[in-house]
């Protein structure tokens, strides 16, 4: 892949990760969200192309059944990007899991990135946070990969590590975590839109790593 051109940030949340990209000069081409919700604002308030493309059914992370119509609105979101001309495509706490035909090589393979609060690959899934704190581990952090049709899974991009205090809970672990997560993420993006991080060697290895 050459240099990518045009990027698309895909949220569900509070946008802190978007607000913190702003704010450092890295603007989207296009936000993408499936549900109302802070990050809409965020980029509406900053002149961003807010696409949206609701979800009615939702991913059970208890059971990682996904509803039937994944499929169907996968292929309603890569249209969208496509028809932009997205080639980069960045998940900042978005959370429809989406079908495995967004990250085949001739569509988003190897562009889509996502962000992941523990160190991959421990503590995989939607309660990362808290499952390293149970777990003990007195160093968790966050992680950028690169998205494949397994959930948190893929080669890993960078990592930033956090200390765990002895008086953390979920909220406060979770919140130094972002921190640094909004550092990373930006500096990724950014080494990523000058040509400094070449995804492209990193998803051919992965991809013969798996045949
Ligand atoms: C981040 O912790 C990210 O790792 C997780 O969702 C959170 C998104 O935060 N996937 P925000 O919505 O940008 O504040």
């Amino acid at each position: 892949m050459s240099k990518p051109t045009k990027w698309a940030l895909l949220a569900s949340g509070k946008g802190t990760i978007l607000a913190a990209m702003l704010e450092q000069g890295l603007r989207p081409d296009v936000v993408l969200i499936d549900e109302e919700c802070d990050a809409a604002t965020i980029a509406a308030d900053a002149g961003v192309e807010v696409l949206v493309r609701l979800r009615e059914g939702k991913f059970d992370w208890n059971t990682g059944i996904c509803d039937p119509d994944r499929v169907a609105y996968t292929t309603k979101l890569a249209k969208g990007l496509k028809s932009r001309n997205i080639d980069l495509v960045i998940m900042a706490g978005f959370m429809t899991v989406l079908a495995p035909d967004m990250f085949a090589s001739d569509n988003f393979g190897g562009r889509t990135l996502n962000i992941h609060p523990a160190l991959l690959p421990a503590f995989k899934g939607m309660y990362a946070v808290r499952d390293a704190l149970a777990a003990g581990v007195k160093i968790t952090g966050s992680t950028i990969h690169l998205a494949t049709e397994k959930l948190d899974d893929g080669p890993i991009i960078d990592q930033a590590p956090v200390r765990v205090k002895p008086d953390d809970d979920e909220a406060t672990l979770h919140e130094r975590i972002k921190v640094e997560e909004r550092r990373l993420y930006a500096d990724v993006v950014k080494r990523i839109l000058a040509g400094e991080i070449d995804l492209d060697p990193m998803w051919e290895k992965w991809i013969q790593a798996q045949s």
